[in-house]
């Protein structure tokens, strides 16, 4: 088999491909072998690079039955990652020819670990819903027994299990509907927003709308009045849900009667980190017990949340942080959130004018 053919032919594979003498020596490496496995490959023991067993494995299994055979295999290099491994037999032997002419063993890996993550993380997704919607539904089963039972001519006991029936229900409600809202949002991800917002009259209407919801929120929202605010390029809608997840967020999880002050200001075009077209900072500051570091990185994640019992006292889905990433993201804008224990937490948003 011609050397120079053969390596011609697997350095124009995508994928690291390897050829490998009978005794599983290397006889050539394509780019991305030799970024994965160093660049001196060339007349190396494979097998001592490798030491693998199922990858040996595979490749004995090639040599004596002369098929393709795939093993997964799990590489720990820089980082581990998992490997679709594939062994082939290359001979020259035609059917007229005598004896066997084995000459050389592609061996091919493919990453599959973003595929083993993708599929990790749907199986963890379909737990966690049905995990959300087992709570309310047992308890919505337990009253009506109590209902049907012990409790069926207690008038005011009636009345109270109506209500509980009637959050129990509202909360599968906001969870259903925020499910749509995600996976809506997923399918456009990639679409850039139109239309122009006057960011500071959303927010004043948000404001307004959140605090008529709860008389907890009453007086407590302190907006700073801005500079000259340019209108910022958004789906309006989009925007609102973002800002009620927020401001909500930081009059739900801080002290009650403390301030949650908002503040807006411009970063125009050139300035540090605001691109050419110019940013609006929005930076909404709580005065809540804080947020341990460990929880931050992870407060977008779908159902994350830093104190599971309370936010879901309080009728929280944890999916509020997700959703709102999700659509900053579709809008090239920024969330941070900055925390310290005992003092409250600091979330800042920048949006692209
Ligand atoms: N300002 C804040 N102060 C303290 N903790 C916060 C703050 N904002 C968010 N968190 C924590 O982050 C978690 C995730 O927030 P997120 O908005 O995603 O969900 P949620 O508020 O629990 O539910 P939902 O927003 O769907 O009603 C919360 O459960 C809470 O533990
Ligand atoms: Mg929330």
């Amino acid at each position: 088999m011609n050397p120079f053919f053969l390596k011609t032919i697997v350095e124009a594979l995508p994928h690291p491909a390897i050829i490998l003498e009978p005794g599983f020596n290397i006889s050539c490496a394509n780019t991305p072998a030799r970024k994965l496995f160093g660049e001196d490959l060339a007349g190396t023991d494979f097998i001592r690079i490798l030491r693998q067993p199922d990858a040996v494995n595979c490749l004995n299994q090639a040599v004596e039955t002369g098929k393709i055979v795939t093993s997964t295999l799990v590489l720990r290099l820089q980082t581990p990652r998992t490997y679709k491994a594939s062994a082939a037999i290359l001979s020259t032997k035609n059917e007229n020819e005598a004896g066997d002419k084995t000459r050389a063993i592609l061996f091919t890996l493919i990453d599959i670990s973003a595929e083993i993550d993708a599929e990790k993380s749907r199986s963890t997704f379909v737990a966690n819903v049905s995990h959300e919607l087992r709570s309310p539904l047992t308890s919505l089963m337990g009253i009506v027994e109590t209902l049907q039972g012990p409790a069926r001519n207690d008038e005011k006991a009636r009345e109270r299990f109506l209500n509980l029936m009637q959050d129990e229900t509202g909360r599968m409600s906001r969870l259903v509907g925020d499910l749509l809202s995600l996976s809506k949002l997923e399918a456009k991800e990639h679409l850039a927003p139109e239309g122009s917002v006057d960011v500071l009259r959303l927010i004043r209407h948000v404001t307004t709308v959140l605090v008529e919801s709860k008389d907890a929120y009453k007086n407590r929202v302190q907006i700073d009045p801005p500079e000259d605010l340019p209108p910022v390029t958004a789906d309006p809608d989009e925007l609102t849900e973002v800002f009620q997840n927020l401001i909500e967020n930081a009059l739900k999880y801080s002290t009650p009667e403390t301030p949650v002050h908002i503040e807006l200001t411009h970063r125009p075009p050139g300035s540090a980190g605001s691109g050419n077209r110019g940013r609006v900072c929005v930076r909404i500051r709580d005065q809540s017990e804080g947020i341990a570091p460990k929880h931050l990185p992870r407060l977008t994640e779908r159902f994350y949340r830093a104190d599971k019992g309370r936010s879901r006292d309080m009728g929280g889905t944890g999916l509020g942080l997700a959703i709102t990433k999700h659509i900053l993201n579709r809008h090239r804008a920024t969330l941070a959130i900055d925390s310290t224990l005992g003092e409250g937490t600091v979330v800042t948003v920048m949006l692209v004018v």
